[in-house]
């Protein structure tokens, strides 16, 4: 369905964003690692953990959603159950990436990932070399992509260098060590966010973090309790930059996780001159915490200047960046994003989805191999969106109609339930407000 969103007058009032998608898919992974029973609250309702959801229950988790809680009553570490059908993973890369780190210690058992043309078109070898390092036979498509198939076998412990700061691979490795023999290290070339290592915190693993380097040894079993899901600071990431383009506003966004790998964002935002009140946690929290930090955040709109985001800014901010090139648009100067080759292989090539999506509404952007320019105009025009199936994307086309003088249509918008399903109503709300 296509949307379209019309130049608003300022945003006021508050709202929650919608709970983490990254904590919630672990939270029903783990929880389906672990031996007991687990209550998860606030726990994302959208597309992509929905799909976590089924792919635990078909392996063997209980899963009971009422209307305050899900409890999810676990297989245990090495006793998820083969399925008769393949997992399907929809759209979702955290999942198609964590999950094999499980299936990996499942000895003598074998499954099939796939997922939707998106999913189809991101790799899959990044958590497949590890995996065979350790031990695991796994099959992908054009040996990298899904369809692929795992078969898990006894792991052993390994010290792997991840060539890319990528959390999602960094978890994999670490829940295929909670079963491996010995102890397994993941260093990483750049901090990433670290809601695995908390969440197994939590869950009685010792997870020793030394600088870059994380390591987890072999565990019997997982004993988590309960788990609280913070609001996702990507979703409010929309909110935040919506009332920081649409002259006159002020936001209040209740309850965000602020996780300091979660928050480069808030820290461009800042740079770039935007007004940000919260509780921020500080960079580099080290023996790793269990707890998720969050805070209320405050948003007010203001004259932006252009900034440079590079090196280890990138695995902090990586799915806020093309919303750090639609404020470019409106920034003073340019705006440069370095080092961030990542977003080629997200739910869309976010380098190219970006700068199309700002040309056509009147930006001026240019893609380079690992990021992108932005020369701020004063604004945008205006004018249509392609989401490509992107929630992020349909979501960026949204906000950049907020702010533009004749605003924007978003095709497909509907992809932003991905992530976010009462996106355009909340938007609403605000505008209204
Ligand atoms: C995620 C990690 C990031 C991020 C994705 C969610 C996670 O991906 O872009 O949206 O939950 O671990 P990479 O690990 O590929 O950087």
């Amino acid at each position: 369905m296509n949307a379209r969103f019309a130049p608003s007058g300022p945003l006021r009032g508050e709202l929650r964003a919608p709970p983490d998608k990254s904590i919630s898919h672990r939270a029903a992974l783990v929880g389906a690692m672990a031996a007991g029973e687990v209550r998860v609250t606030g726990y994302l309702d959208a597309a992509d953990t929905r799909s976590t959801l089924a792919a635990v229950r078909a392996l063997g988790a209980e899963v009971d959603a009422g209307p305050d809680a899900i409890v999810i009553r676990g297989c245990g570490l090495r006793g998820a159950r083969e399925t008769p059908e393949p997992i399907d993973v929809g759209n979702a890369g955290t999942l198609m990436r964590l999950l094999p780190g499980w299936l990996a210690a499942q000895e003598g058992r074998s499954w099939t990932l796939d997922g939707d043309a998106s999913i189809r078109r991101r790799p899959v070898d990044r958590v497949a070399e590890p995996l065979r390092l350790m031990g695991a036979e796994i099959e992908a498509t054009d040996g990298r992509f899904p369809p692929f198939s795992v078969r898990g076998t006894r792991l052993r412990g390994i010290h792997y260098e991840l060539p890319v700061a990528s959390a999602q691979v960094k978890s994999c490795v670490l829940l295929a060590g909670l079963a491996a023999d010995g102890a397994t290290t993941v260093t990483e070339p750049a901090p990433s966010r670290d809601h695995t290592e908390r969440m197994l915190t939590a869950a009685g693993v010792p997870v020793e973090r030394h600088g870059r380097y994380v390591t987890v040894s072999s565990t019997e079993e997982l004993a988590l309790d309960a788990v609280h899901v913070p609001g996702d600071p990507s979703s409010a990431a929309f909110m935040a930059a919506a009332a920081v383009l649409v002259g006159g506003s002020r936001v209040t966004i209740r309850d965000v996780g602020v996780n300091w790998t979660r928050i480069g964002f808030l820290r461009i935002l800042e740079r770039m001159g935007a007004v940000v009140v919260g509780e921020l946690e500080a960079d580099d929290t080290s023996p790793v915490p269990a707890a998720e930090p969050v805070s209320d955040l405050e948003v007010a709109a203001g004259p932006l200047a252009g900034t440079v985001v590079e090196g280890d800014e990138v695995p902090l901010a990586i799915d806020e960046l093309p919303l750090v090139g639609l404020l470019g648009c409106f920034a003073e100067g340019e705006t440069i994003v370095r080092g961030a080759e990542e977003l080629r292989v997200k739910e869309s090539d976010r380098i190219a989805t970006v700068v199309e999506a700002l040309t056509a509404l009147g930006g001026d952007a240019e893609a380079t191999d690992d990021g992108f320019v932005v020369r701020g105009t004063g604004g945008l025009r205006g004018g249509t969106v392609h989401s490509h199936g992107d929630h992020r994307l349909a979501m960026l086309g949204a906000v950049a109609g907020l702010a533009s003088r004749e605003g924007v249509e978003v095709v497909d918008m509907d992809a932003a339930d991905v992530s976010y399903p009462g996106f355009a109503a909340d938007l609403r709300t605000l505008t209204a407000g």
